[in-house]
């Protein structure tokens, strides 16, 4: 990517002291991990997020849930970081006050060399109690596994939407039981109808609200309050630029709007920020 955006993009981050990264599930499409809205292979045109993503769901059928997330848990295993994560490494090497904000579940930037990033939706990796919420052990892990998931065993369940290729080990999974109380133990993320962690909340409006440019990467900023974090950054001057193959409703308050893939647009904003870097 070239252009004269990305050079705009460029200067702001190349004058940036305290940058926020915001990212979604877009971060991770280049590494194989699905989105949750794209045409097609996103996981909620293929599966109803209200028969898999609430705790009502969960109450229903525990294995069904618990067998989904670990499914994609496994998926997510044998993803690797791509040149998107490095580059938001580099970054934060390059800016030691630069916060990493995430909705994402996977450990694709841990992996990519950010740390800690703050982690607004939990985590595939952080498995809990559903009842006393202590933190449960990850199982040990079946034989790595084709593609994503299927719960209900290769049986498309709303009218036969295309899908990857079946696993060995599809569809309910009885979850283990808490080892104090014996509930059974849920994924460690955020379902819909549930608050968001609080600190990670409080830190990510902190960070937005003290930072002096937001990089919004691969959100389709349609889910909230998360879809907050750059508006509050914009209500209070900084510049936000967003990294998106498509048009989203960020848009309209971005400095600067980067069309394309992340794999392939940060590592060309950060060798564009800072020429002596060589990123990607
Ligand atoms: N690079 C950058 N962006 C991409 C790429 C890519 N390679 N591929 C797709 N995108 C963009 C899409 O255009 C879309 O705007 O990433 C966005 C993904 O949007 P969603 O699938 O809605 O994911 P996200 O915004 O992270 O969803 C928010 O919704 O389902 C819940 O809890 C879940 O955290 C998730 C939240």
């Amino acid at each position: 990517m070239t252009g004269p955006e990305l050079a705009e993009a460029a200067l702001l981050l190349a004058a940036a002291r305290r940058p926020v990264v915001f990212t979604g599930a877009g971060m991770s499409a280049e590494s194989g991990v699905p989105t949750f809205r794209d045409a097609q292979t996103g996981l909620w045109q293929r599966y109803d997020p209200q028969e898999l993503a609430t705790p009502a769901a969960f109450r229903a059928d525990p294995a069904l849930v618990w067998g989904w997330y670990e499914t994609r848990r496994r998926g997510v295993r044998r993803a690797l970081p791509n040149p998107g994560h490095r580059a938001v490494a580099a970054i934060a090497a390059r800016l030691p006050e630069t916060v990493v904000i995430t909705q994402n579940v996977d450990d694709l930037h841990e992996r990519g060399g950010v740390p800690a990033p703050v982690r607004l939706h939990g985590s595939l990796f952080a498995p809990r109690c559903s009842a006393c919420a202590r933190p449960a052990p990850l199982p040990s892990d079946l034989p790595p596994s084709a593609g994503p998931p299927e719960p209900h065993g290769g049986a498309e369940p709303h009218g036969g939407a295309e899908s990857h290729a079946p696993e060995a080990h599809d569809g309910p999974l009885d979850p283990p039981a808490c080892a104090d109380c014996g509930a059974p133990v849920r994924p460690g993320v955020v379902w819909f109808g549930e608050a968001l962690p609080s600190a990670a909340l409080a830190a990510a409006v902190e960070a937005a609200s003290g930072c002096d440019l937001l990089l919004t990467v691969g959100t389709s900023a349609l889910v909230h309050p998360a879809a907050e974090i750059p508006l509050v950054a914009a209500r209070l001057g900084a510049p936000v630029v967003q990294v998106n193959p498509v048009p989203t409703p960020l848009d309209a308050i971005c400095a600067v709007n980067l069309r394309g893939p992340a794999g392939e647009v940060l590592p060309a904003l950060v060798r564009a920020a800072w020429p002596d870097d060589a990123v990607g």
